[in-house]
């Protein structure tokens, strides 16, 4: 009889007393899997007499409870008592688990590096946005309206607006129209920060990467000063006795303008195939601050001149690790990361 058997199967349960993990297993074998006895009563309770059905459903429920009440109780005493277990056992002995700290990244190091020899000459460290608009990029930068510099396929537009198209800025020069806007000179500056541009991604381009740019802007500042600013920092950054020459080049928002290179790290100036043979690599581009950009930043011009520079960061590393691809400084590989852990933070 139905009623029998789950009453003597409810007395086994009651008694159930599992002293290993295996009885709890045995009792779940037995009672809760689909072939076990509490499927088995619900298929015998298909077939008793519908008078039966009414007292013997709600005995039959309890019944199931009971087991998986049961059972739950004894998995959780037992699965602690396991852990605890596998935990005494541990062999103290073994040497602990070192942790492994993280590097500073190659261009925050660089970056780092060259704030401090510009802090040191009295330069501030300044940041802009980098989601700039027109005016700020190009436009007080004297960018004529057609220069193919606004091209679309170097800027990432990002919201066209009448006269003042709002985009990612494609230089940091955009931070001195910024700094000079705010203040009144003297200006002393260094502005590091991240710029885009829309290139396609090769060894030897990329859409973003850092640049560190420098202002200077006084009464009298001549392009002496800028010379022999940037001679020292080259004397700082690369080694007593590095050389360095200017070409004449042009940008829209210093006249003159010019590059600066210096004699090849690698070779010395004897000709190597990162210098191309020449001896010689660029580093920077800079220029007395046309008398335009002070005055679309609200400077007299007439009282006040200046020197700017500017720097890309990923150039600066490449020469003085020797990292020939530029994509390994964004992808996070951290065989390439962990070579600079030894270097000073
Ligand atoms: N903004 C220029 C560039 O992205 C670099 C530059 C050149 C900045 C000359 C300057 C400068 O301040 O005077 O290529």
């Amino acid at each position: 009889m139905l009623q029998d058997k789950i009453e003597q199967y409810s007395q086994e349960i009651q008694q159930f007393a599992p002293t290993s993990a295996a009885d709890v297993e045995a009792f779940r074998l037995k009672f809760l899997v689909s072939k076990g006895i509490v499927k088995a009563l619900f298929e015998e309770f298909k077939t008793v007499s519908s008078d039966e059905k009414r007292v013997l459903g709600k005995v039959l429920n309890e019944f199931k409870q009971l087991a998986e009440r049961k059972f739950e109780e004894a998995q959780t005493s037992f699965s602690i008592e396991v852990k605890e277990n596998q935990r005494s056992e541990g062999d103290l002995t073994l040497p602990g688990e070192g942790f492994q700290l993280g590097s500073r990244h190659p261009i925050s190091l660089v970056r780092k590096e060259i704030v401090e020899i510009f802090k040191k000459l009295g330069f501030v460290v300044a940041e802009g946005p980098e989601i700039e608009d027109d005016w700020h990029n190009f436009s007080a930068l004297n960018f004529a309206p057609e220069h193919p510099a606004r091209d679309m396929q170097d800027t990432f537009f990002i919201k066209k607006q009448e006269g003042n198209d709002i985009a990612l800025r494609t230089h940091t020069s955009s931070v001195q129209v910024r700094l000079m806007e705010a203040g009144k000179p003297p200006f002393r500056a260094l502005m590091p920060g991240r710029v885009y541009r829309n290139e396609a991604i090769s060894a030897r381009a990329h859409c973003f990467f850092h640049q560190v740019e420098g202002l200077y802007v006084d009464e009298n500042v001549s392009f002496a000063d800028l010379k022999q600013t940037l001679f020292h920092f080259v004397q700082e950054l690369y080694g007593e006795g590095t050389k360095v020459r200017f070409r004449p080049s042009y940008f829209p928002f210093t006249e003159p303008s010019a590059e600066m290179d210096i004699s090849c790290t690698i070779c010395k100036g004897a000709g190597c195939n990162l210098c191309k043979y020449s001896g010689w690599v660029e580093i920077l581009g800079c220029g007395m601050v046309d008398p335009n950009v002070l005055e679309n930043c609200g400077i007299d011009s007439k009282k006040y001149s200046g020197f700017a520079f500017g720097m890309g960061v990923e150039r600066i590393t490449n020469l003085k690790y020797v990292i020939k691809d530029l994509r390994l400084f964004s992808e996070n590989d951290t065989r390439f990361l962990s070579q600079f852990e030894t270097e000073l933070l």
